[in-house]
């Protein structure tokens, strides 16, 4: 009866008729989250960990998997007092059993609906294991490769970052909180920690109001907009404050501005580490700062359950806060629905079902055939290289080539050595060519060190082939939290292998999986095709198969631009023009651009290629002089040569060409993705307004400004062509 009473009741309603009940010591054990034993950074020691989850000490914990291990302390906590529910948490970034492709990767694909498929099994298969709660996406712009958590994001891109925030938050949370196969997402890390310094992981950002608007915010707008039940804060300083202790961005912009309803996690120890930064002068004052700040679970520093008492009975923290932080906290627990139900994800049944899903590992397949680039496909004895013929003699080598755990990447778990779930190139070649099939193979050389002794029986086997195709890259833990490199070429004596067998004379394909663009111009000029295949995760051979004999024409794209050098860093597409531009990357005249070194970068954002040819028209539109609220249609007929259907993906990109602050010379505004049919042509069109010639004016406010405007249309951001409108008011 009372129960019955309570289910009319909403979440808020619940929450704050529970809050009435509950300690100061109750209400701060809800802002505490601590690890289980499996750590992702440095574990403070915490003492019991069972018994403050018996005494309503812990709100929440990550790190624990398994619905029987999670049943197990959610036992515990319904021996408290109030009995309420812990949150398990999980960093699930691209996949939990099954591993798809890292989200840079997924990125290049640029099909949201399949993006948010992966989203959507990932949280299927956690939630059976026990887990509420995934810490993904990370919706971080970076524009710097040598950052490691680049794989871990969608690029550099706002508008393109922002749409796959969007997708990737709805297919975590499915049709809502509530329904059991439904987890929390955790947008992070607020904000701008993918600007770190030099891009050295946990350094501080030094970003202009100007780039924290335009590019580092409007991903997580997006993902708050799509309902991101919570956010995550970082470690780095932005302009000297501290992220966890961002008053600025937690409350005024995301609490206050778009309204978000959720609860703040701090990353990883955050809190203590505003000591280390100089912010704080000790925990006390840190617990403090964060939760005056608007950072409301603390992760894994016991700062909270160590000085909130205190500062609260010394009046230096607000009861009014902590009780808004617990609220929060409460809030999402009744609408998970844990209240009615604490172990609803803790069903061995569901866990078993989801563990081996063939259905999931055959969108892990399509994802991973979805997210592989082409960069290059000469055309040799007047046909081009790939697709490969399954008559051909094929050698496969490279330090890569058998690898199965590499292809995982940094954030994967799982890893079994079954064959048949973790797909080398060796094995998925042999699948799609049949055991009896005669595949060539040597290793070559290690994949990050000086030893050449493998490069003579290499070369030997190439000798024997009618064609190479090599694996080459990195090791899964070469790019990823911690993993910033200052030099970007292939590691180790890898393109030293290449080159070698580049002697032999045999036509070769390069596959470069890595979790990060790399830098390998000598590969680039004279490998006649190579392929950029990041980490693709558990099916990644079979996808590489399916890419090499044509059974998948390629159509990713590069979600962020390739240096040819470390030097050009950053480098991205949606630059300023300067007062002095340079004509092209030989002009040096007194003109923005370095003289030892090209101006444009090794391959540009937007680009990939796929099998066969697709010409583009010059865009046309409706009204070259349209006035304020008009719709201008925007069309552009594309016409397809090739050998089996291709997706196409036709971008639009704006640039205002005066305004009263200078605007980039490109900015991607809208994408369509298509598939073609052989001979097949189309035409595209967009319907553009001025929500779509908006930016931040000199007074940051999101405005348009009335004026001329290119837009611009192509397979690429360096392959566009241009129309120009005159936009009245
Ligand atoms: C990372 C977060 C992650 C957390 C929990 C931190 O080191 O920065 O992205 O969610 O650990 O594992």
């Amino acid at each position: 009866m009372l129960q019955a009473k309570a289910q009319k009741l909403t979440p808020t309603q619940r929450a704050n008729a529970l809050l009435q009940r509950m300690t100061l010591a109750e209400k701060i054990g809800q802002l505490n989250q601590l690890s289980a034993d499996f750590a992702t950074g440095p574990i403070t020691p915490q003492g019991n960990k069972q018994q403050l989850a018996r005494s309503g000490q812990l709100g929440s914990m990550l790190n624990l998997m398994g619905a029987s291990r999670t049943r197990q302390l959610q036992e515990l906590a319904m021996q408290s007092r109030l009995k309420i529910p812990l949150l398990f948490g999980q960093d699930v970034i691209h996949g939990y059993r099954t591993t798809f492709p890292i989200p840079l990767a997924e990125a290049a694909s640029w099909d949201l609906p399949a993006m948010q498929q992966t989203a959507r099994i990932a949280a299927t298969e956690a939630s059976a294991a026990g887990i509420h709660w995934i810490f993904a996406p990370m919706v971080d712009i970076s524009r710097d490769p040598r950052w490691g958590r680049v794989m871990e994001g969608a690029g550099e891109d706002p508008y393109l970052g922002s749409l796959i925030a969007a997708a990737r938050v709805k297919g975590f949370q499915g049709s809502g909180l509530g329904h059991t196969n439904a987890v929390m997402a955790c947008v992070k890390h607020f904000a701008a920690y993918g600007a770190a310094i030099g891009g050295r992981d946990y350094n501080g950002a030094d970003v202009s109001q100007r780039s924290l608007w335009e590019t580092y915010l409007p991903p997580f707008k997006a993902a708050v907009d799509a309902g991101a039940a919570t956010v995550m804060n970082g470690f780095n300083d932005i302009n000297g404050i501290p992220a966890t202790a961002n008053a600025l961005l937690q409350n005024n912009i995301l609490k206050g501005q778009w309204k978000f309803s959720g609860f703040v996690v701090s990353d990883w120890a955050s809190i203590s580490e505003l000591i280390v930064h100089g912010y704080a002068k000790d925990h006390k004052q840190a617990a403090q700062q964060a939760i005056l700040a608007g950072n409301d679970m603390d992760m894994e520093s016991s700062a909270y359950q160590n000085h909130l008492a205190t500062l609260v009975k010394q009046g230096q923290v607000p009861m009014a806060t902590v009780n808004n932080a617990v609220r929060r906290i409460l809030i999402k627990k009744f609408e998970m629905g844990l209240f009615d139900d604490p172990y609803k994800f803790c069903n061995p049944q569901n866990e078993e079902a989801q563990y081996d899903n063939a259905a999931h590992q055959q969108f892990a397949r399509t994802m991973a055939a979805k997210s592989i680039v082409m960069l290059k496909n000469d055309t040799l004895q007047s046909q081009p290289l790939l697709p490969l013929k399954k008559t051909q003699k094929i050698a496969l080598i490279g330090p890569l080539v058998t690898s199965q755990r590499d292809n995982l990447g940094f954030w994967s778990f799982n890893f079994d050595d079954d064959s048949t779930r973790l797909v080398s190139l060796y094995q998925g070649m042999q699948n799609a060519l049949g055991s009896n099939a005669p595949l060539l193979y040597a290793k070559g050389c290690n994949l990050n060190d000086a030893d050449t002794s493998g490069f003579a029986q290499a070369i030997a086997t190439a000798l024997l082939a009618d064609v190479v195709v090599m694996q080459v890259g990195e090791a899964r833990d070469m790019s990823g939290e911690a993993k910033s490199k200052s030099n970007l070429q292939l590691p180790g004596v890898q393109e030293a292998l290449i080159k070698a067998i580049h002697r032999t004379g045999k036509p070769m394909v390069v596959l470069i999986s890595a979790g990060r663009p790399l830098i390998f111009n000598w590969t680039a000029k004279h490998i006649p095709a190579i392929l950029y295949t990041w980490w693709l995760g558990m099916q990644a051979g079979n996808a590489m198969a399916d890419v090499l004999f044509g059974q998948h024409n390629p159509s990713a794209r590069l979600p962020i631009t390739f240096p040819r050098a470390e030097g050009q860093i950053p480098i991205y597409y949606s630059h300023h023009n300067t007062g002095r531009p340079a004509a092209n990357d030989s002009d040096l005249n007194y003109v923005s651009a370095y003289i030892d070194l090209p101006n444009s970068p090794q391959y540009a954002f937007g680009y990939g290629l796929g099998y066969g040819t697709v010409t583009y028209a010059k865009p046309v539109v409706s009204n070259t002089t349209p006035k304020g609220n008009n719709t201008v249609d925007v069309s552009v007929s594309i016409a397809y040569n090739g050998p089996s259907p291709r997706t196409e993906t036709v971008q639009l990109y704006i640039h205002d060409k005066t305004a009263s602050v200078v605007r980039p010379v490109k900015e991607l505004r809208k994408f369509q993705q298509l598939t073609l049919l052989p001979n097949q042509q189309r035409v595209v069109t967009f319907k553009l307004t001025t929500e779509d010639l908006k930016f931040y004016n000199h007074k940051l406010q999101y405005v348009w400004e009335p004026g001329a405007f290119n837009i611009m249309v192509g397979p690429s951001s360096d392959k566009v062509q241009t129309v120009t409108v005159n936009w009245g008011k």
